[in-house]
């Protein structure tokens, strides 16, 4: 009797495992992500980071948080492995297909018609901040459809993003069903792929937009980027909310680098370009046609 009881006890915790978030380690926490990819984080995101590397410590079997942080901050050698970690904790990687779709009816009802007018054969597309693809995809599809019965189009689309979770799933692009929604049947029908087992509660995004689709890291934070100078497209939607003014201003004029004159930048709904002086023309909410 008294075994079993031993054996069903719980296991005393290690020292330290409930100790909370010292106010230095959190702020140093906060710093270390600014300084790393210019998010600006507060308060009140305390408890939204605790919980997040909380998950990230379970993997590495460290129970006390205040000793997660000393493997970020004293100067161990793998602190910069831990870091890529780190970082993928901390992004906010929400998204979806056919999100603000205000975008993707410009793109089809007046970005598409004008390359087909000018006798454009190919263009370059960057979705910058792609989290899992679901942006990139979404492009795909409505360029692919509108050209499907035109005499088809080359097009290619790099999708970047800081976060190394977020571009594994959007290379494999595999998405749990209930992101099937927004997307209209017409497409679903020729552009996802349902697996047999209805249990597996996921879709595939079909291989010949796969194919279209690159995916690389890349931190917006770094002092030039090297890609193309002449994308056609850049979609920068959902990231600049988390960068203050200075880091936003910063990146996008390194981004309007790499967009061709006449090209047209895509930002979130909720961003903006007030007060800022960049050679980018305003032609409906949230895009804008570079100079
Ligand atoms: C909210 S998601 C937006 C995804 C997509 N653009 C959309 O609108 O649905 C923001 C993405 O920005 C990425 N991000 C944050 N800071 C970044 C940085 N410094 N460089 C590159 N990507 C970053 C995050 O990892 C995250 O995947």
């Amino acid at each position: 009797m008294v075994g079993i009881q031993t054996a069903l006890a719980p296991r005393p915790a290690p020292t330290g495992a409930n100790e909370p978030l010292s106010d230095r380690n959190f702020w140093r926490l906060c710093d270390l992500v600014y300084q790393t990819c210019g998010i600006k984080l507060t308060a009140k995101k305390r408890s939204m980071i605790d919980g997040r590397l909380r998950r990230r410590m379970r993997s590495l079997d460290i129970a006390n948080i205040n000793d997660y942080c000393r493997l970020l901050f004293d100067g161990n050698p793998s602190a910069d492995l831990e870091l890529v970690y780190f970082v993928d904790a901390v992004t906010t990687n929400k998204t979806d297909f056919f999100r603000e779709p205000a975008h993707f009816v410009f793109l089809q009802n007046c970005v598409l018609p004008g390359w087909r007018e000018e006798g454009r054969r190919r263009a370059k597309v960057w979705s910058a901040a792609s989290s899992t693809g679901a942006e990139a995809y979404t492009i795909a599809m409505v360029i692919d459809d509108y050209f499907h019965d035109r005499g088809g189009f080359d097009y290619s689309i790099l999708a970047t993003d800081i976060c190394t979770d977020v571009l594994e799933n959007g290379k494999v692009a595999l998405y749990p069903d209930h992101m099937l929604e927004p997307i209209p049947e017409e497409f679903r029908r020729r552009y996802v792929l349902i697996p047999r087992d209805p249990a597996r509660h996921e879709f595939r995004i079909a291989g010949a937009l796969r194919s279209k689709v690159n995916f690389q890291r890349l931190n917006l934070m770094d002092d030039r980027y090297t890609f193309d100078r002449n994308f056609d497209l850049l979609f920068l939607r959902n990231v600049l909310i988390y960068f203050d003014r200075p880091t936003q201003e910063a990146v996008l004029t390194k981004l309007c680098e790499h967009l061709r004159p006449g090209g047209y930048l895509f930002l979130g709904h909720s961003e903006s370009l007030v007060g800022a002086k960049f050679p980018l023309d305003m032609v409906a909410n949230t895009i804008f046609c570079r100079r």
